[in-house]
């Protein structure tokens, strides 16, 4: 594998194909005399995310508009994800339902493409055993899509594209469709060097790759101009940024560069390993309100043989060093992680320091997996697996301890008045407003009356009222109740509003 550059001119003659795929779309809606629809559905993490709505840039930029969730598409692509095994699973039963659509509407594209297409198998499960999934392609592949589309289109031929090259594009000119209007995914680098013993996204994604820091600034001016609130720095280690390019600054510089961009309110990044952290990026936190209040610092484990037999470079001291620096630099912010339990050797002994580490960092939240054996990584074919029942009683203590903490966190800013980006209606009921903290918590809160937002008062019982007209919103909201995973709040007034 190496590393292929990708012009902007190599890329403007992808586009180029756009037009011929806009003409093909509109005269296929005239003949079914309405306009054609797409859905993306995306598995897995950020980078998937922002795959995805360059994919949906693509779909918009040739007249498609997007279908409601559980209605069949004329298009649709299935964006995976090979991290756990469960995310497998979860296609290849979806692929089932998707079937009946194709044969309810024949013309239907269906496409599968991500991180699952770079292993060989599942690619020939598609081919023998799913004839109607028109196009796979892998998580490298993105700037192809228009390429693929008119493959199909035209030649009317199942296409399998899965390169083996690492690609770098500069994206700034492939057309992007943003989920959120308030946020951004901007992607720094691409792949991972680490070879963590139990991960295949080294093996899907390949090596890393930085963007050029001058392209990505242009392209957060950019953003910063259209209006974005929120940018998020995205790469599976943003830490070592720059580092496989001579000429590059490291990401502690990128980040004071964006922070210093006049219009973000927030600019967030993910992910940082521990053993790259430097304590430039803490101190460029502290230096600018305007980069986010949480940091998230994958642990894995807390014993320093399984982080050894994991290939993590780093052991419990230096963990624990870089965790409570972080919590004394910036006391009011937030401190997140990643937690396997049932790696392979894994004894009692080693499960009790994770959880003593977890006491000592109190972390604000948490992400938790049960260690799942992934086909090619070292640890797969690693000695003494740990038995299911063992994994499942660990992961229910982990939780346990975890839940208690992230309850303790959320029950320690009750009181507080803080500012909240809000994300529009929350999960509950529609007169109840959802969004986020500076470090990250999700807020729920009420609108009381009497409220004004651009000088008229809000009345929550008129029928034309609609919390997501609030998305990417400025407000002050009092923190009042916490919730096992969230807050309570009431909104005290909107910031600009
Ligand atoms: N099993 C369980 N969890 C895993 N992760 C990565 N690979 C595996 C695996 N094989 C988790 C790690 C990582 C997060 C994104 O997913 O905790 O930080
Ligand atoms: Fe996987 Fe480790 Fe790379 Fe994260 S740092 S993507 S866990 S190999």
């Amino acid at each position: 594998m190496s590393t292929v550059i990708v012009s902007q001119d190599e890329i403007l003659r992808y586009n180029s194909i756009l037009a011929y795929l806009k003409n093909e779309i509109s005269a296929r809606a005239e003949e079914k005399g309405r306009t054609l629809t797409y859905f993306i559905r995306t598995y897995g993490c950020q980078l998937n995310e922002a795959d995805s709505e360059k994919l949906a840039g693509v779909f918009q930029d040739i007249g498609l508009i997007e279908a409601e969730e559980n209605e069949a598409p004329d298009f649709l692509l299935l964006n995976t994800c090979t991290i756990r095994e469960n995310a497998d699973v979860r296609l290849f039963g979806n692929l089932g339902m998707y079937k009946t659509w194709k044969i309810q509407n024949p013309d239907m594209f269906i496409a599968v493409c991500g991180c699952m297409m770079k292993q060989q198998e599942n690619v020939d499960k598609i081919k023998k055993s799913f004839p109607f999934v028109d196009a796979c392609f892998g998580p490298a592949d993105i700037h192809l899509f228009p390429s693929i589309l008119e493959k199909k289109l035209n030649q009317r031929k199942r296409v399998f594209s899965i390169s083996e090259e690492d690609y770098l594009v500069e994206d700034n000119c492939i057309p992007v469709k943003r989920k959120r209007k308030f946020r951004a995914l901007v992607p720094i680098m691409y792949g991972c060097n680490n070879f963590c013993t139990y991960c295949v996204v080294p093996y899907t994604r390949g090596r890393e790759r930085s963007r050029e820091s001058g392209m990505i600034l242009k392209q957060l001016e950019e953003l910063a101009s259209q209006g974005y609130q929120e940018v998020m720095l995205l790469g599976q280690n943003v830490n070592s940024y720059g580092k496989d390019r001579e000429e590059e600054i490291s990401f502690a510089e990128l980040l004071e560069k964006a922070a210093r961009i006049k219009g973000f309110s927030r600019i967030r990044f993910m992910t940082s390993h521990p053993k790259d952290i430097s304590d430039e990026v803490i101190y460029t936190m502290q230096k600018y309100p305007n980069i986010e209040r949480h940091l998230h610092l994958p642990m894995q484990s807390g014993s320093d043989r399984i982080l050894k037999n994991m290939n993590r470079h780093y052991d419990q001291a230096q963990f624990l060093k870089t965790a409570l620096k972080f919590r004394e630099c910036l006391p009011d912010a937030t401190l997140t992680t990643d937690i396997i339990v049932g790696f392979p050797g894994e004894t009692e002994e080693d499960f009790q320091q994770t959880l003593e580490v977890i006491k000592k960092c109190k972390f604000d939240s948490a992400f938790t997996f049960q260690y799942s054996k992934r086909p090619g990584t070292k640890a797969a074919s690693m000695p003494d697996q740990i038995p299911q029942d063992i994994v499942t009683e660990r992961f229910g203590r982990l939780l346990e301890l975890q839940n208690e903490l992230t309850f303790e966190s959320n029950r320690s800013v009750i009181g507080t008045t803080e500012e909240i980006l809000i994300e529009g209606r929350s999960a509950t009921a529609y007169n109840i407003l959802t969004g986020r903290t500076r470090s990250n918590r999700l807020v729920n809160f009420s609108i009381p009356e009497g409220i004004k937002y651009q000088g008229k008062v809000i009345d929550t019982s008129d029928p034309s009222f609609d919390a997501n007209q609030f998305e990417g919103v400025l407000a002050m909201v009092k923190l009042t109740g916490a919730r096992p995973f969230s807050v309570e709040g009431e909104l005290e007034s909107f910031i600009d509003g």
